[in-house]
Protein backbone atom coordinates (compact mmCIF):
# COMPACT_ATOMS: atom_id res chain seq x y z
CA UNK A 1 0.00 0.00 0.00
CA UNK A 2 1.23 3.44 -0.54
CA UNK A 3 2.62 5.73 2.05
CA UNK A 4 0.13 7.93 3.56
CA UNK A 5 1.27 11.44 4.54
CA UNK A 6 -0.47 13.64 7.40
CA UNK A 7 0.65 16.90 8.08
CA UNK A 8 -2.26 18.17 10.60
CA UNK A 9 -2.53 17.57 13.99
CA UNK A 10 -6.56 16.73 13.40
CA UNK A 11 -5.58 14.26 10.15
CA UNK A 12 -3.64 12.39 12.42
CA UNK A 13 -6.01 12.06 15.31
CA UNK A 14 -8.64 11.27 12.74
CA UNK A 15 -6.73 8.61 11.05
CA UNK A 16 -5.39 6.86 14.36
CA UNK A 17 -9.06 7.20 16.00
CA UNK A 18 -10.43 4.82 12.64
CA UNK A 19 -7.27 2.35 13.29
CA UNK A 20 -8.08 1.66 16.60
CA UNK A 21 -11.89 1.23 15.81
CA UNK A 22 -10.97 -1.16 13.21
CA UNK A 23 -8.94 -3.02 16.24
CA UNK A 24 -5.18 -2.06 14.95
CA UNK A 25 -2.59 -1.53 17.14
CA UNK A 26 -0.32 1.58 16.19
CA UNK A 27 3.52 1.90 16.90
CA UNK A 28 5.39 5.49 16.23
CA UNK A 29 8.72 5.77 15.58
CA UNK A 30 9.39 10.17 16.66
CA UNK A 31 11.99 11.70 13.79
CA UNK A 32 13.73 14.52 13.21
CA UNK A 33 13.98 13.07 9.62
CA UNK A 34 17.97 12.48 8.24
CA UNK A 35 16.99 8.89 7.97
CA UNK A 36 19.79 6.41 8.62
CA UNK A 37 19.82 2.69 9.07
CA UNK A 38 19.28 3.63 13.08
CA UNK A 39 16.08 5.20 12.14
CA UNK A 40 15.16 2.13 9.81
CA UNK A 41 15.81 -0.50 12.17
CA UNK A 42 13.22 1.84 14.80
CA UNK A 43 11.22 1.08 12.02
CA UNK A 44 11.27 -2.71 11.70
CA UNK A 45 11.33 -2.96 15.22
CA UNK A 46 7.89 -0.84 15.17
CA UNK A 47 6.60 -3.17 12.53
CA UNK A 48 7.17 -6.29 14.83
CA UNK A 49 5.00 -4.79 17.65
CA UNK A 50 2.06 -2.99 15.94
CA UNK A 51 -0.46 -3.62 13.55
CA UNK A 52 -0.08 0.00 11.86
CA UNK A 53 3.86 2.17 12.15
CA UNK A 54 3.67 6.23 12.33
CA UNK A 55 7.11 7.34 11.58
CA UNK A 56 6.99 10.90 12.41
CA UNK A 57 9.20 13.74 10.51
CA UNK A 58 9.62 16.83 12.88
CA UNK A 59 13.14 18.98 13.18
CA UNK A 60 12.08 20.23 16.50
CA UNK A 61 13.62 23.87 16.88
CA UNK A 62 12.76 23.77 20.81
CA UNK A 63 15.38 21.10 21.17
CA UNK A 64 18.93 23.01 19.71
CA UNK A 65 20.89 25.33 21.84
CA UNK A 66 22.90 26.25 18.99
CA UNK A 67 20.90 28.13 16.28
CA UNK A 68 23.61 26.64 13.26
CA UNK A 69 23.19 23.12 14.41
CA UNK A 70 19.53 23.66 13.64
CA UNK A 71 20.22 25.59 10.23
CA UNK A 72 22.95 22.64 8.95
CA UNK A 73 20.53 19.68 10.15
CA UNK A 74 19.94 17.47 7.67
CA UNK A 75 16.54 17.52 5.73
CA UNK A 76 15.49 15.78 2.71
CA UNK A 77 11.62 15.10 2.88
CA UNK A 78 11.93 13.12 -0.53
CA UNK A 79 14.84 10.93 0.63
CA UNK A 80 13.14 10.56 3.91
CA UNK A 81 9.70 9.28 2.64
CA UNK A 82 12.12 7.26 -0.05
CA UNK A 83 13.20 5.08 3.13
CA UNK A 84 10.21 5.29 4.90
CA UNK A 85 8.02 3.68 1.88
CA UNK A 86 10.75 1.05 1.54
CA UNK A 87 10.92 0.05 4.69
CA UNK A 88 6.55 -0.71 4.11
CA UNK A 89 5.81 1.97 7.14
CA UNK A 90 2.20 3.18 6.63
CA UNK A 91 1.96 6.27 7.25
CA UNK A 92 4.34 9.42 7.57
CA UNK A 93 3.04 12.34 9.96
CA UNK A 94 5.08 15.53 8.93
CA UNK A 95 3.82 18.60 10.54
CA UNK A 96 5.23 22.33 10.13
CA UNK A 97 6.63 23.98 12.85
CA UNK A 98 3.44 26.50 13.28
CA UNK A 99 1.31 23.42 13.49
CA UNK A 100 2.99 22.22 16.70
CA UNK A 101 3.77 25.57 18.10
CA UNK A 102 1.15 28.10 17.41
CA UNK A 103 2.11 31.34 17.83
CA UNK A 104 0.74 31.58 21.20
CA UNK A 105 2.27 28.21 22.59
CA UNK A 106 3.26 28.85 26.06
CA UNK A 107 4.17 24.92 27.45
CA UNK A 108 6.92 23.27 28.38
CA UNK A 109 7.56 19.77 29.81
CA UNK A 110 10.42 19.89 31.93
CA UNK A 111 11.46 16.31 33.65
CA UNK A 112 13.67 16.70 36.57
CA UNK A 113 14.82 13.43 36.19
CA UNK A 114 18.22 12.53 34.92
CA UNK A 115 19.42 16.08 34.12
CA UNK A 116 22.31 18.07 35.00
CA UNK A 117 24.41 15.27 34.32
CA UNK A 118 25.85 14.32 30.58
CA UNK A 119 24.41 15.99 27.70
CA UNK A 120 22.49 17.73 29.84
CA UNK A 121 24.80 19.58 31.55
CA UNK A 122 26.26 20.67 28.08
CA UNK A 123 23.23 21.58 26.31
CA UNK A 124 20.94 23.53 28.41
CA UNK A 125 17.15 23.44 27.64
CA UNK A 126 17.73 20.39 25.07
CA UNK A 127 15.71 17.76 27.19
CA UNK A 128 13.22 20.12 27.98
CA UNK A 129 12.50 20.87 24.19
CA UNK A 130 12.66 17.28 23.80
CA UNK A 131 10.06 15.91 26.42
CA UNK A 132 8.01 18.81 25.54
CA UNK A 133 7.76 17.66 22.00
CA UNK A 134 7.47 14.15 22.36
CA UNK A 135 4.88 14.67 25.22
CA UNK A 136 3.11 16.70 22.24
CA UNK A 137 3.57 13.82 19.64
CA UNK A 138 2.26 10.85 22.11
CA UNK A 139 -0.72 12.90 22.91
CA UNK A 140 -1.17 13.96 19.14
CA UNK A 141 -0.94 10.51 17.69
CA UNK A 142 -2.18 7.80 20.33
CA UNK A 143 0.27 5.52 19.50
CA UNK A 144 0.05 2.19 21.67
CA UNK A 145 4.38 1.78 21.35
CA UNK A 146 7.03 4.42 20.69
CA UNK A 147 10.29 3.04 19.49
CA UNK A 148 13.56 4.73 20.34
CA UNK A 149 17.28 4.35 20.18
CA UNK A 150 19.77 3.09 23.38
CA UNK A 151 22.17 6.16 20.88
CA UNK A 152 20.70 8.50 23.03
CA UNK A 153 20.28 6.76 26.40
CA UNK A 154 19.67 9.92 28.44
CA UNK A 155 16.70 10.93 26.11
CA UNK A 156 15.38 7.26 27.08
CA UNK A 157 15.62 7.62 30.22
CA UNK A 158 14.07 10.76 30.82
CA UNK A 159 11.34 10.11 27.86
CA UNK A 160 10.69 7.04 30.16
CA UNK A 161 10.30 8.70 33.35
CA UNK A 162 7.60 11.58 31.28
CA UNK A 163 5.49 8.62 30.08
CA UNK A 164 5.44 7.12 33.61
CA UNK A 165 4.87 10.45 35.67
CA UNK A 166 2.45 12.22 33.16
CA UNK A 167 0.35 9.03 33.19
CA UNK A 168 0.45 8.46 29.05
CA UNK A 169 -0.70 5.20 28.05
CA UNK A 170 2.47 4.19 25.67
CA UNK A 171 4.67 1.01 25.50
CA UNK A 172 8.77 2.72 24.85
CA UNK A 173 9.89 0.01 23.14
CA UNK A 174 13.97 0.80 23.25
CA UNK A 175 16.19 -0.32 20.45
CA UNK A 176 19.56 -1.30 20.41
CA UNK A 177 22.47 1.51 18.81
CA UNK A 178 23.41 1.00 14.94
CA UNK A 179 26.13 1.41 13.84
CA UNK A 180 28.52 1.79 10.38
CA UNK A 181 31.24 -1.48 10.19
CA UNK A 182 34.18 0.41 11.50
CA UNK A 183 31.73 0.63 15.18
CA UNK A 184 30.57 4.42 14.78
CA UNK A 185 27.53 4.66 15.88
CA UNK A 186 25.01 6.33 13.45
CA UNK A 187 23.39 9.44 13.67
CA UNK A 188 22.03 12.36 11.19
CA UNK A 189 24.98 14.48 12.24
CA UNK A 190 27.54 11.91 10.88
CA UNK A 191 26.64 13.51 7.62
CA UNK A 192 28.68 16.88 8.73
CA UNK A 193 32.14 14.98 9.32
CA UNK A 194 35.15 15.90 6.99
CA UNK A 195 36.80 13.01 4.89
CA UNK A 196 39.60 13.25 7.68
CA UNK A 197 37.68 13.44 10.35
CA UNK A 198 35.15 10.61 9.52
CA UNK A 199 38.35 8.67 9.23
CA UNK A 200 39.08 9.44 13.61
CA UNK A 201 35.53 9.26 14.17
CA UNK A 202 35.14 5.30 15.13
CA UNK A 203 38.25 5.96 17.49
CA UNK A 204 35.54 7.54 20.16
CA UNK A 205 34.40 3.60 20.03
CA UNK A 206 37.40 1.58 19.86
CA UNK A 207 38.76 3.70 22.74
CA UNK A 208 35.33 3.09 24.85
CA UNK A 209 35.38 -0.62 24.04
CA UNK A 210 39.27 -0.74 25.16
CA UNK A 211 37.81 1.49 28.30
CA UNK A 212 35.30 -1.50 29.50
CA UNK A 213 38.39 -4.29 28.76
CA UNK A 214 40.30 -2.58 31.36
CA UNK A 215 37.72 -1.67 33.96
CA UNK A 216 35.89 -5.36 33.30
CA UNK A 217 39.80 -6.31 34.13
CA UNK A 218 39.94 -4.12 37.70
CA UNK A 219 41.53 -1.25 36.41
CA UNK A 220 39.72 1.59 38.73
CA UNK A 221 36.43 3.18 37.30
CA UNK A 222 37.66 6.64 37.15
CA UNK A 223 41.28 5.71 36.24
CA UNK A 224 40.50 3.84 32.86
CA UNK A 225 38.26 7.33 32.50
CA UNK A 226 40.43 9.44 32.69
CA UNK A 227 43.20 8.00 30.40
CA UNK A 228 40.83 7.45 27.73
CA UNK A 229 39.98 10.86 27.96
CA UNK A 230 43.69 12.00 27.65
CA UNK A 231 44.07 9.92 25.25
CA UNK A 232 41.25 10.93 22.77
CA UNK A 233 42.35 14.37 23.36
CA UNK A 234 45.74 14.02 22.95
CA UNK A 235 46.50 11.76 20.09
CA UNK A 236 43.28 11.90 18.50
CA UNK A 237 41.76 15.88 18.04
CA UNK A 238 38.88 14.92 20.02
CA UNK A 239 37.31 17.42 22.61
CA UNK A 240 35.70 15.24 25.26
CA UNK A 241 32.69 16.81 27.20
CA UNK A 242 32.32 13.79 29.29
CA UNK A 243 33.72 10.39 29.56
CA UNK A 244 32.27 8.45 32.32
CA UNK A 245 30.06 5.08 33.93
CA UNK A 246 26.80 5.70 35.25
CA UNK A 247 24.25 3.35 36.44
CA UNK A 248 21.74 2.66 33.08
CA UNK A 249 18.71 2.38 35.82
CA UNK A 250 19.23 5.11 37.79
CA UNK A 251 21.92 7.52 35.70
CA UNK A 252 24.18 7.86 39.10
CA UNK A 253 27.48 7.90 38.46
CA UNK A 254 29.25 5.20 39.60
CA UNK A 255 32.96 4.65 40.78
CA UNK A 256 33.03 0.97 41.27
CA UNK A 257 31.43 -1.83 38.80
CA UNK A 258 27.85 -2.77 39.75
CA UNK A 259 25.19 -4.51 37.13
CA UNK A 260 23.49 -2.12 34.60
CA UNK A 261 27.16 -0.35 34.72
CA UNK A 262 27.37 2.18 31.44
CA UNK A 263 29.90 3.95 29.98
CA UNK A 264 29.08 7.47 28.46
CA UNK A 265 30.76 9.69 26.04
CA UNK A 266 30.24 12.98 24.30
CA UNK A 267 32.96 14.55 22.24
CA UNK A 268 33.67 16.81 19.63
CA UNK A 269 35.50 16.44 16.37
CA UNK A 270 35.73 19.58 14.51
CA UNK A 271 32.31 21.23 14.65
CA UNK A 272 30.86 17.74 15.10
CA UNK A 273 29.30 16.05 18.15
CA UNK A 274 29.45 12.65 18.77
CA UNK A 275 27.25 10.67 21.60
CA UNK A 276 27.53 7.46 22.53
CA UNK A 277 27.33 4.61 24.98
CA UNK A 278 28.31 0.84 25.82
CA UNK A 279 27.33 -1.23 28.41
CA UNK A 280 29.99 -2.74 30.59
O1 LIG B 1 15.99 11.48 18.80
C1 LIG B 1 15.46 12.32 18.04
O2 LIG B 1 15.59 12.28 16.80
C2 LIG B 1 14.66 13.46 18.64
O3 LIG B 1 15.20 13.90 19.83
C3 LIG B 1 13.16 13.12 18.80
C4 LIG B 1 12.96 12.01 19.81
C5 LIG B 1 12.56 12.74 17.47
C6 LIG B 1 12.41 14.36 19.34
O4 LIG B 1 12.51 15.43 18.46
Amino acid sequence: MALEIIRTVNGIRKRVQKLKQAGKTIALVPTMGGLHAGHLSLISKAKDVADYVVVSIFINPKQFNNPEDLDTYPSNEEADLHNIEKLSADLAFIPSVKEMYPDEFATHVKVTAGIDILCDAHRPEHFAGVATVVTKLFLQVGADFACFGEKDFQQLFIIKRLVKDLNIPITIIPAPTIRENDGLAMSSRNERLGKSERLIAPQLHQIMQETRKQINAGMAIQMACKSAKEELESAKNFKVEYFEVRCGENMTLLETPQSDCRLFAAAWLGSVRLIDNISL
